[in-house]
């Protein structure tokens, strides 16, 4: 158990006093040569992750963050579909880290305190542009990345996958939303310009002094806890913000970027919301909820209507949590954006195009008192040899057996894929005997997930089966759990895409 945190009680802050920040949108800085084909010129940005201090809260003292350009979550990255752009990560840390390091962790021994390297999630890159976990630089030091924004448009996110301090470098701030379209999606008249808002949400442990706290177990040198869960949820970097709106369609691009909290959005007056994408982009036609699940990585894109909440006050709840609030205005507006009922074709992968199937076990082992120690990605450590090594452009089916007490969400780099379906089976006969024994049917995805995916759910007790083609690029890549804590203790695998 973690030593009793010393934190503010956050129910006791006054709720909805700061309006929701939008994070600032990324500006280039002219444009540079791409360095494996100098004749062409893309736009550059320059991204470096700093120290700063940002009030999360109208009463109480600014917070000690790392971030990049000034903001938690960083500047927003608006990039067009075919249209290529360099990005420079520059690391302007300090030498020493002010989160607990716990160096039995893979990467973290004899390796400085301080140390970054940014991944595009959801992002098809070359694998030298991905940002590998042991790719990481030192202050003072900068990476050159290229991405062709080779794929369809979608709400992508950048974050920090330095190799066993991945879950302290992300708690710190360093991430921030990526936002990729194209005149298809532009067509479609969905709620767009100041009604297309980012939510950005990630929760986090405060202290009394409002610094960041992250706790520590009670084992001495072994600082590493199973998983972060905080009172405070941050939207855009606010505690319990509120949002103006009109009472006319919105649409949301939400993203869990939290360690480790799962999400289950829902309006306290029962309004629905319209799914209109997954973390891939759109679904083919929109699906109406009352709820919104997002795990650890994924993002949801959906369209909510006020139209008939005129002068009302509307709360997100996540679960019993308060997120934020939405006030709505008295007055009437016209609203031209529509939800086409067609969004955009996703063509099923037929099961008979995969050519293999791998059978993958998410793994925790714990001590004596049940209390998770290490995590592994079918019984295999970060270090040993590559065991996943799909052939470029061939389709897989990857099928999970999850037989821990935990749902992980499981993270593919460099590919989409589409769910197949889900299978309770019964996790004793397998191990012992390893024999299938279903408890049930095979369920298909959610509607809400049933287009293309980067991270799925695999729940505890459950087979899920993806789909993957491996159209990208062939190299070197990962695949992992996201939720933070478990990634950075083992539950994370290279694999490589290999040239045909
Ligand atoms: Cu969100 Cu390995 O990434
Ligand atoms: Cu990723
Ligand atoms: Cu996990």
């Amino acid at each position: 158990m973690p030593a009793t945190p010393n934190t503010l009680n956050v129910s006791t802050l006054a709720t909805f006093v700061d309006a929701l920040p939008i994070p600032p949108v990324a500006k280039p800085s002219g444009t540079r040569p791409l360095p494996s084909s100098p004749k062409e010129k893309l736009p550059y940005y320059r991204l470096a992750a700093q120290p700063t201090e940002m009030k999360i809260h109208r009463d109480l003292k600014p917070t000690r963050f790392w971030s990049f350009g000034g903001t938690v979550p960083g500047p927003t990255l608006e990039m067009r579909k075919r249209q290529g752009v360099l990005v420079e990560w520059a690391n302007e840390l300090p030498q020493q880290h002010f989160l607990p390091i716990d160096y039995r962790l893979h990467g973290a021994k004899d390796n400085p305190q301080v140390r970054i390297v940014s991944h595009m999630h959801g992002a098809r890159v070359p694998a030298d542009s991905d940002g590998y976990p042991e790719d990481w630089f030192v202050p003072g030091k900068s990476k050159l990345y290229h991405y062709p924004n080779e794929q369809e448009p979608a709400m992508l996110w950048y974050h920090d996958h330095a190799m066993g301090i991945n879950r302290l470098n992300v708690y710190a701030g360093l991430f921030g939303a990526t936002i990729l379209r194209d005149s298809v999606e532009d067509n479609l008249n969905l709620p767009s310009g100041m009604y297309e808002v980012p939510l950005v949400i990630f929760d986090r442990l405060i202290t009394p002094e409002a610094q960041l706290y992250y706790p520590i177990s009670e084992k001495p040198g072994a600082p590493w806890i199973p998983e972060l869960f905080g009172d405070a949820i941050l939207v855009n970097g606010k505690l319990f913000p509120y949002l103006e709106v009109e009472p006319r369609k919105y649409r949301f691009r939400i993203l869990n970027g939290s360690n480790a909290r799962f999400y289950h959005l829902s309006m306290q007056n029962g309004l629905t919301f319209q799914s209109i994408g997954t973390d891939q982009g759109l679904l083919p036609a929109p699906v109406t909820s009352k709820r919104v699940a997002l795990a650890p990585g994924e993002r949801a894109d959906v369209v909510v209507d006020f139209t008939d909440c005129r002068g009302q006050q509307i709360v997100l709840k996540s679960d019993a949590l308060t997120v934020m609030q939405f006030r709505v205005s008295a007055n009437k507006v016209s609203d031209n954006s529509s939800v086409p009922a067609q969004l955009r074709p996703v063509p099923k992968i037929p099961e008979s195009d995969a050519t293999k199937t791998r059978l993958l076990t998410l793994d925790e082992y714990d001590n004596l008192v049940a209390e998770p120690i290490l995590m592994l990605l079918n019984g295999k450590y970060w270090h040993e040899p590559i065991t996943e090594n799909p052939t470029l452009n061939s389709t897989e089916i990857w099928t999970f057996v999850n037989p821990t007490d935990d749902t992980h969400p499981i993270h593919l780099h460099a590919v989409r894929f589409q769910i197949l379906d889900r299978q309770n089976y019964e996790p004793w006969t397998y191990l012992t005997k390893k024999e299938f024994r279903y408890l049930g049917p095979r369920v298909p995805p959610e509607p809400a997930e049933a287009g293309w995916k980067d991270t799925v759910t695999a729940h505890s007790k459950m087979v899920t089966r993806i789909i993957v083609k491996f159209d990208s690029y062939p190299g070197r890549y990962v695949w992992h759990c996201h939720i933070l804590e478990h990634e950075d203790n083992e539950m994370m695998r290279p694999y490589e895409i290999v040239a045909g």
